[in-house]
């Protein structure tokens, strides 16, 4: 027999199995461990080609229509051709698509990434996923879109490699979770779709990535092990239900927002790699979803021939590899593969084109402001347009979180102070720009220079670096303060000047794809902030934070007065955290994950899945807690978080009243939804069945933004889940109107049975206020 006995980890992985696998698995005794995957394969059940969207969705059937005339003057290799990436000889594009120049078609550019152009000159560094996340503000997501978009379109890109929402960000230590926007994949989902709009609005297509359960970069992909044996890239096995409820909830927005293509991810899903798995391709994606436009692997993610095709990919990048290229013909040719299979690929990607206007002379061509090497001799394309620069800095001030402060004369904001001292590696400008390599041996912080973004693809280049400290100087001098400084002296050896009114410490906490994180703090960093803060009555930490960073070695320290979780602000970092630490902007920004008190308080979550015991091979990743993630998981097992979901402090404080429910006449509420499948799903699921109203005062004495929130019971789920949100300007002394609409689909649960989303007949409570555990306001809402 080739399958383990039922030891642990066998046991864990049965809740996967179907019930005939069971069986074979509890009466074998033998010890050897797996040796093939095909074990495995299966489980993830085939799903048939999806049919061609034939205008169901009547936005896209004009593009349908010149598509299927288009790919009708195809040859088969022409159409083939359609399918893989080549090398761009004459522009930088990671993603190159060849024309096709009798038909008009000038070939396809892609570039990453989800912040910025990558790779270019003449673009801006926009603040990272998870600082748009900490935004909470869907119109700023939307305005950063729209600008980043436009220069995208300027470059010639015509598919920008972003948003990312997946990772959602399962595993606090996984490497990518800056990229991403949240680990609520309401607030993820809500902030991806006005992100795919704002983009799109330009005619560039959004790539909303990675498609799915791409939660640690730790065997991402297939790799040799120190045996020099084969081992396969993790497998995220992921039920039915919470795939629904968390990981696919932010893609189906996206998708409904119009995302014009999917990438598939490296690791595997149900022991199927994510570009050749055609239950979620065809039967998910295109099927249930109703998704309109292509899906591209992700670069390097193809380990299958044509039956990649049949199971719902469309386009392999960068190159045809090992698998495609000139395969799918011949699998056509000798009677393998429908014809009809390619035809449907080379139709989707061409619809897209066709549906975003790139068929228009004045789309730029692919690649044409993208050199191939920044070193060579070419044309400097400034593709920054002057209002991007009210969005960029807004967009730094209002993702950075302030979540300590002691509300005195000390603390913050700054009351003119007459000398200011500022410690910390995360405080200078870089040596050099671009300079987006990492730390020498992934520490998980990046010395000497204030980190602006992550690492990996989705690093881009700066037009220009506000660092703190040039920020802190450009700010003495228009005070005619004094400024100090010791950045060199890392950590405890920093000496303080007794007459400081502040001490500044500038740390941060650094992620890069391709590897997870060390640790979700580091004794260095803490070590930094406790020597300053013995010596400094007022002590102010400011962290940039590429995912979520502990804090209660120091927090608790008296001196510690005050507290920003900066995050990943972009270009304007330093301007952006001046203007919040002299209070000329309020800190508005709210916490999209929850910080624990302790790395132990992440159980199985803090870090990444080994490949282990029997599996070593075929590394297994069992997502056994099922849509108890962040603050899901932690109100389920009664952990209280030193700072919860959605927290974030103002310099003034707010008030909540008035709660109201209003049901809306008209639409259905029986158990299933009946409409037909738009861009994301039944139609219905979007009907408004209920809409809430409060009222939020401001009762402090300055100007702020409150992010209201609105967390909802539903009857046999978490305690509670967002299920809206509205950022509201409110001046002191006056009241704001709030609203939300709760969708059909908000108040559903999967229904694994039905393969419906399914409205329960019950009291569903909902709570508002102003994190997801300070909810003033309570009622409940009966269907
Ligand atoms: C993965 O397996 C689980 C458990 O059998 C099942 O609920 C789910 O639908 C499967 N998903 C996919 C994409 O195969
Ligand atoms: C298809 O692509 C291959 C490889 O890039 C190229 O050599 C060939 O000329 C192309 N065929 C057509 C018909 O464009
Ligand atoms: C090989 O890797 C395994 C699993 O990580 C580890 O337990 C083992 O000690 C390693 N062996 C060698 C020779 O490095
Ligand atoms: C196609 O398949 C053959 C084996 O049949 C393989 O050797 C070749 O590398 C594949 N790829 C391409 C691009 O032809
Ligand atoms: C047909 O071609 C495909 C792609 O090269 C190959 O994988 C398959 O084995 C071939 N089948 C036959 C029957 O020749
Ligand atoms: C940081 O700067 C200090 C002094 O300027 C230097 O000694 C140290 O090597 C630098 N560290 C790194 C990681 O570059
Ligand atoms: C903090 O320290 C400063 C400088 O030593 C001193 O002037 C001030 O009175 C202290 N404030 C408090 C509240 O202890
Ligand atoms: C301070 O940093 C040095 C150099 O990295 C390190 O050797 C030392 O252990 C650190 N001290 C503390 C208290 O973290
Ligand atoms: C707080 O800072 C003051 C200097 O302003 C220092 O004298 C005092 O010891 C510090 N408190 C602690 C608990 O370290
Ligand atoms: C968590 O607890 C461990 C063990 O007590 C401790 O070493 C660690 O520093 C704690 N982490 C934080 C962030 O306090
Ligand atoms: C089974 O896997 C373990 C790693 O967990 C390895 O040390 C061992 O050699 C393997 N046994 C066999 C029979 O392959
Ligand atoms: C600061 O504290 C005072 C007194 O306790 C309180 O009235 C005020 O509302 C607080 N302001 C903020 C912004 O928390």
């Amino acid at each position: 027999m080739k399958f383990a006995s039922s030891t642990s980890t066998s046991v864990r992985a049965l809740t996967f199995l179907s019930l005939s696998t069971v069986s074979v698995l509890s009466q074998d005794s033998t010890t050897s461990n797996i040796t093939s995957d095909s074990y495995f394969y299966g489980q993830s059940p085939l799903v048939p080609p999806a049919a061609l969207p034939s205008g169901t969705t009547s936005s896209w059937a004009s593009a349908y229509s010149k598509a299927a005339d288009f790919v009708s003057q195809l040859s088969q290799e022409e159409k083939s051709n359609l399918t893989f990436g080549v090398r761009a000889t004459t522009s930088g594009c990671v993603g190159f698509i060849p024309p096709i120049e009798r038909l008009g078609f000038k070939g396809l550019c892609m570039q990453d990434a989800g912040n910025g152009v990558r790779l270019a000159d003449g673009v801006n560094a926009y603040d990272s996923g998870l600082h748009v996340g900490a935004t909470w503000n869907k119109n700023l997501a939307y305005q950063r879109a729209l600008h980043m978009g436009a220069e995208f379109k300027a470059k010639g890109v015509n598919i920008a490699l972003g948003p990312v929402v997946g990772p959602i960000g399962r595993i606090a230590e996984g490497g990518r979770n800056w990229e991403g926007i949240s680990n609520d994949p309401y607030l993820c989902g809500a902030l991806a779709a006005e992100t795919v709009r704002g983009i799109q609005e330009n005619g560039v297509v959004t790539s909303t990535k990675h498609f799915i359960g791409n939660e640690q970069e730790l065997n991402r992909n297939p790799s040799t092990n120190n045996q020099s044996q084969h081992v396969e890239a993790v497998s995220s096995n992921i039920d039915d239900k919470t795939l629904h409820e968390l990981y696919l909830w932010p893609f189906q927005d996206a998708v409904h927002a119009g995302s014009g293509n999917i990438m598939c991810s490296y690791n595997r899903i149900n022991n199927s790699y994510g570009c050749q798995n055609s239950k979620l391709q065809n039967g998910i994606l295109k099927d249930e979803l109703g998704f309109q436009g292509f899906v591209v692997s992700d670069w390097g993610a193809l380990h299958a021939g044509y039956a990649a095709a049949e199971a719902g990919l469309d386009m392999v990048m960068p190159n045809g590899g090992n698998f495609w290229g000139k395969n799918l013909t011949t699998a056509i040719d000798n009677g393998t593969m429908e014809a009809s299979v390619l035809d449907n690929m080379a139709t989707r990607i061409i619809a897209t084109w066709y549906q975003f206007g790139q068929d228009s002379d004045d789309y730029p061509s692919p690649g044409v402001g993208l050199p191939r090497s920044l070193t060579t001799q070419h044309v400097f394309v400034d593709a920054k347009v002057p209002s991007s620069k009210k969005v960029l800095l807004d967009s730094a001030i209002e993702g950075h979180v302030l979540v300590k402060n002691t509300n005195g004369s000390l603390g913050l904001p700054l009351q003119k102070p007459k000398l200011v001292s500022v410690f910390g590696y995360d405080a200078a400008t870089p040596n050099k720009n671009p300079s987006s390599e990492g730390p020498p041996d992934r520490l998980s912080q990046i010395l000497n220079r204030t980190m602006i973004v992550g690492g990996g693809s989705g690093v881009n280049n700066p037009a220009y670096i506000s660092s703190p400290l040039e920020a802190l100087n450009q700010r003495a001098y228009e005070d005619g303060s004094q400024l100090l400084w010791d950045i060199a002296n890392v950590n405890s050896t920093a000496q303080v000047d007794a007459a400081s009114d502040a001490c500044l410490v500038f740390l941060n906490a650094w992620a890069s794809e391709g590897y997870d994180r060390s640790g979700v703090h580091d004794d260095y960093s803490d070590a930094l902030v406790n020597n300053i803060a013995d010596q400094c009555n007022n002590t102010i930490v400011v962290i940039d934070n590429a995912g979520v960073r502990l804090v209660d070695v120091f927090i608790d320290h008296p001196n510690v007065t005050a507290l920003i979780f900066a995050h990943l602000p972009g270009q304007d970092s330093g301007r952006a955290v001046v203007s919040l630490l002299y209070g000329e902007s309020n800190p508005s920004g709210k916490l999209p994950y929850s910080v624990p008190k302790n790395e132990s308080e992440f159980g199985a979550l803090l870090s990444p899945t080994p490949p282990e015991g029997q599996y070593w091979l075929f590394p297994q990743d069992d997502f056994a807690e099922g849509v108890y993630i962040d603050y899901r998981a932690f109100d389920a097992n009664n952990i209280t978080p030193r700072y919860e979901f959605g927290f974030g402090l103002s310099y003034t404080t707010f008030d909540y009243s008035s709660l109201e429910f209003n049901k809306v006449d008209g639409p259905s509420t029986d158990k299933y939804p009946v409409g037909e499948v738009i861009e994301g799903g039944q139609g219905d699921l979007w009907d408004v069945l209920f809409q809430v109203s409060a009222s939020v005062f401001n009762s402090g004495n300055v100007d702020g933004a409150e992010v209201a929130q609105l967390y909802v019971g539903i009857p046999g789920g978490p305690v509670r889940q967002l299920r809206g949100f509205s950022k509201v300007d409110v001046e002191p002394g006056k009241s704001v109107n709030l609203n939300f609409d709760l969708t059909r689909r908000d108040l559903s649960i999967w229904d694994v049975v039905a393969q419906k989303w399914q409205l329960q007949k019950g009291d569903y409570k909902v709570y508002v206020g102003g994190s997801s555990r300070n909810l003033p306001l309570e009622g409940s809402l009966t269907i």
